[in-house]
Formats: C-alpha cells, sequence, structure tokens
C-alpha cells in the first residue's frame, strides 16, 4: 500500500473513553475497513525470533539504565504480581519500548515518566506516560508515519522515525500501538501484544 493511502487510512479519531474533550486516542493498528497494516514494513511476522521472556524485567531494565542517565526525570515502573511472561522478539520489543521511553524524556523537561504494565484476557499492555509537551489531537495520528516530527518546541535532534518503526514491529507481533496525549499535561504511549501461551510457540 502506498504511504499517502496509509496515511490517510489512519487519521481516523475516536472519542476519549471517559468522554473527557482535551484527551484524544487513536488506534492504529486498523485500517478503516479493517484491514490490518501489518506486513507494509520491513519486518514481517516471519522474520521474527520469538522466544517467551519477561516484559516486567526487561521495562525495569530499560527505565534503570535511563534513570542512570537522566537526573531531571523521576522514572516510575509499575507491573502487577505475576505479569505474564510473553513469547515475542525480545530485541523488537526492546527497541519499541526503549523509543517509548526516550520520547518520553526528549518530549519533557522533566517530572515522571511512568512505565506501567496490565493485562488482560488476550493482551499484555506497557504503557508510558510522561508529563511533557504533549501532542495536539489533530497530529496525533502522524506521529507514527514515516520522518514525522513536530516542527516548533525545541525538540531535541532525531529522524522521526521512532515511531515508525515502533509500529511496524508491534504489528508484525499482530499487536497494536496508540497515543494519548492532553497538550501541557503530558503523553501516554502505549502498545499491546497477544498474550502467547505455549500454543503459540508451537510446544503443544
Ligand atoms: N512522548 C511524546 N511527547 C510529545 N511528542 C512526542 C512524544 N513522542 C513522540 N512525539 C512527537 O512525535 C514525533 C515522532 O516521534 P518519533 O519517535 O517517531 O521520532 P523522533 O523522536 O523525532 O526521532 P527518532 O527517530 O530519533 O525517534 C516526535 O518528533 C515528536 O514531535
Ligand atoms: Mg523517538
Amino acid at each position: 500500500m502506498e504511504q499517502q493511502a496509509l496515511s490517510e487510512a489512519l487519521i481516523a479519531e475516536t472519542p476519549s473513553p471517559n468522554g473527557s474533550a482535551p484527551s484524544t486516542r487513536v488506534p492504529l493498528g486498523e485500517l478503516e475497513d479493517g484491514q490490518r497494516v501489518q506486513g507494509v514494513y520491513a519486518v514481517r511476522e516471519r522474520e521474527l525470533r520469538r522466544k517467551e521472556f519477561d516484559l516486567a524485567a526487561m521495562a525495569e531494565g530499560i527505565v534503570g539504565r535511563f534513570e542512570l542517565q537522566h537526573d531531571g526525570h523521576k522514572f516510575q515502573l509499575s507491573f502487577p504480581d505475576g505479569f505474564p511472561r510473553v513469547y515475542a522478539d525480545p530485541d523488537k520489543i526492546e527497541q519499541v519500548l526503549t523509543n517509548l521511553v526516550e520520547n518520553a524524556v526528549k518530549y519533557s523537561d522533566g517530572g515522571a515518566v511512568t512505565v506501567t504494565g496490565q493485562v488482560t484476557d488476550t493482551e499484555v499492555e506497557v504503557a508510558v506516560r510522561d508529563q511533557g509537551v504533549g501532542i495536539p489531537a489533530d497530529q496525533l495520528p502522524l506521529i507514527f508515519t514515516k520522518f514525522y516530527r513536530r516542527a516548533g518546541h525545541g525538540a531535541p535532534s532525531g529522524t522521526g522515525l521512532g515511531l515508525f518503526i515502533a509500529r511496524g514491529l508491534v504489528e508484525a507481533h499482530d499487536g497494536r500501538i496508540w497515543a494519548d496525549s492532553s497538550p501541557d499535561r503530558g503523553t501516554t504511549l502505549r502498545f499491546r501484544l497477544p498474550r502467547g501461551g505455549l500454543e503459540l510457540a508451537g510446544i503443544t
């Protein structure tokens, strides 16, 4: 699919779940017709090197590394007891999570960066919340597109590829990634992966 058509298809907004006007939630994993965008990026499902690993421990490691390097931010980590192991490509998921934490640090002048794990019956979720500059609702769908960088907020260097790549990696896992933001109050980037059991590993 052409990138332009993809971008157009992604500019679909749904009301925020709690009805509050300033926050916009944009699910990006599906096209309007329900067709998944998986496969349009470099990494395809069959190229993943999946294995079972502890995503909560990975998050702790990433946060620990950022904590050493960034005095101005307060890092918080919260995963429930018994957070399940996931069956995914650890290198790819580490790349995704690192980019989200890096963005949270880069686009805020300090404050809290909170990494939270949640579990549903079918998925695991990791959310990275910051108290930074935020993203206006009309720009939210664009942040996952190639080379998109917001002008005019004094952002440090970057290529505008981080979230584009992250989205490709998450979707190769049949997961989804999206953003909520309230300008001036901060941004939450989150991704979900299907919960894989042994059956996903072909063991049962
Ligand atoms: N947590 C955030 N808060 C505010 N704006 C954000 C946040 N995350 C991303 N953005 C906006 O989305 C744009 C795209 O993010 P993305 O991670 O793809 O690229 P980047 O950080 O600019 O560069 P890089 O390729 O090095 O990651 C950013 O330039 C920024 O404008
Ligand atoms: Mg980035």
